[in-house]
């Protein structure tokens, strides 16, 4: 019997550590010439990474933030959930600025986001968020407050397997058929359910397989077997690098349960979303934005409704990469990165945006939750529990430099190096890397 050997050359991870947008799209860049794969694992076009190199900015969604190199593999492993006309739209995107996207692998088991998916994440949030639903602390009712990409359905039919569409199936023209035939007749009566007096979309068969075969083609020579193609490149001692989506508090397990996504975005999910065994990942840099945000609904401990907030969210500029939407923001909350570094095992730390905190005259951590006249500091990852939390407080100095030409720790303000002592000793963890801008090159290493 053949034995496998050993393979060389480590796997790293990058993996948000709090509600997204922690800047994973900006490091994954970063790190990306080192690696000869880049290999999105969960969630779908819900995530929007951005990257900006001299200037440009590129917002990706479906393709990995490793397009931008021309020798790099980017591969949408089976954990993903693709909107084929999304991913295409964005392919052609990235080829008209002169992107060699020609890297874009797409796992045959991803399965694919279909319109009805889209239709029924829409309807199911409009119910949620009905009056009928409100509470004296929720008056917006019991909404998740979705991308509306489609991500939860998708996933729920994964789970519910005769109806799911798996972007292989694109390219066979019978179980399409029979897939999306079996699947109409199931949406359609239960969106009409969802919308009740109003008018519920309608799919037809024939269109919905003419959309779904007419984009499969185009995307023929992109859909493998990525699971053994990554298992090849690491017999050949390829490096290969795991961009996480969303981040830890929003995972289906760890997260703030019902608020979250229907993923598994901690680096739990690598071996299942993509079938590379945890064994093989060596190091996880784990990504901290040096304050809080949060999109959509769901307990943010730490939140900030004042000016302060304000200032963080305009000079940020936290507004949503994917939606649009104005993100909610607070101080930083160690209780969740503790967690959520322990969830991933975090080898390093990258504390991003920092210099997004210059000009304010002190800094809030959140080093322990007050629940029911007690303190703790163990996380509480169910969204309805974490409601009851308030935040304990730990403040240091502020600094008022410009941080943004900074290139080492040693020429940070004093402050500043307080504040990422703070962190690295609450979290156990070293900081290997410092966010001090949006362009590739606005980061300390090592
Ligand atoms: P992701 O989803 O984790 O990839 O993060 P997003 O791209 O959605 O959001 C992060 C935002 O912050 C983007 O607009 C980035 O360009 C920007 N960004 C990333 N790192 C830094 C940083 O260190 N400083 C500043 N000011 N902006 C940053
Ligand atoms: P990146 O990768 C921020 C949030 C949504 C909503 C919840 C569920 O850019 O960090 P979904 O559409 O997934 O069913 O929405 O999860 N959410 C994100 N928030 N960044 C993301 O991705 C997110 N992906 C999902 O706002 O609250
Ligand atoms: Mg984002």
């Amino acid at each position: 019997m053949e034995h496998r050997t050993n393979t060389t050359g480590e796997c790293a991870a990058v993996i948000g550590l709090q509600w997204g947008d922690e800047g994973k799209g900006k490091l994954v860049d970063l790190l990306a010439p080192d690696y000869a794969a880049v290999v999105r694992y969960n969630g779908g076009a819900n995530a929007g990474h951005s990257v900006v190199v001299g200037g440009e900015r590129y917002a990706l969604h479906l393709v990995p933030s490793g397009i931008l190199y021309p020798d790099k593999l980017a591969v949408i492993g089976n954990g993903v959930v693709v909107d084929p006309e999304v991913l295409l739209r964005e392919l052609d995107g990235l080829a008209q600025r002169g992107v060699d996207v020609s890297g874009l692998v797409l796992s045959d088991r991803a399965h694919v986001v279909m319109p009805y998916h889209k239709a029924e994440d829409e309807l199911r949030e409009r119910v949620l968020s009905s009056a009928q639903y409100a509470t004296k602390e929720q008056t917006t009712g019991r909404s998740i407050g979705t991308t509306k990409r489609g991500i939860g359905p998708c996933y729920a039919d994964k789970a519910q397997r005769a109806t799911a569409i798996r972007a292989g199936d694109l390219l066979r023209p019978e179980v399409l058929r029979r897939k999306v035939e079996l699947a109409c007749a199931i949406k359609n009566a239960m969106l009409r359910g969802l919308a009740a007096d109003d008018e519920a979309p309608e799919f037809k068969p024939a269109e919905l397989i003419a959309w779904a075969s007419g984009l499969g083609k185009r995307l023929e020579r992109n859909i493998k077997d990525t699971t053994y193609l990554l298992h090849d490149l690491r017999s050949q001692g390829k490096r290969v690098l795991f961009e996480g989506a969303n981040a830890a508090m929003l995972d289906v397990d760890h997260g703030t349960y019902p608020y979250v996504t229907s993923s598994s975005c901690t680096a739990g999910g690598i071996p299942a979303g993509t079938g590379v065994p945890g064994s093989e990942i060596s190091s996880v840099l784990g990504v901290v934005k040096a304050y809080s945000t949060r999109v959509g609904n769901g307990p943010l401990v730490t939140e900030l409704f004042d000016e302060t907030g304000n200032r963080i969210r305009e000079r940020g500029r936290e507004f949503g990469t994917t939606t649009g939407r104005p993100r909610r923001v607070g101080w930083l909350d160690l209780v969740a990165v503790k967690y959520s570094a322990m969830l991933s095992g975090a080898s390093g730390l990258a504390v991003t945006l920092l210099d997004v905190l210059a000009g304010l005259p002190t800094l809030r951590v959140c080093t322990e939750y007050r629940v029911g006249g007690r303190t703790t500091d163990r996380f509480l990852p169910d969204g309805d529990l974490l409601e009851g939390a308030e935040p304990v407080y730990t403040d240091v100095a502020g600094f008022e430099e410009d941080i943004g030409g900074v290139r080492s720790r040693r020429d940070l303000p004093p402050a500043a190096k307080v504040y990422l002592d703070l962190i690295e000793r609450m979290v156990g963890v070293r900081v290997a890397m410092v966010g001090v801008g949006p362009e590739r090159s606005q980061t300390i290493r090592g």
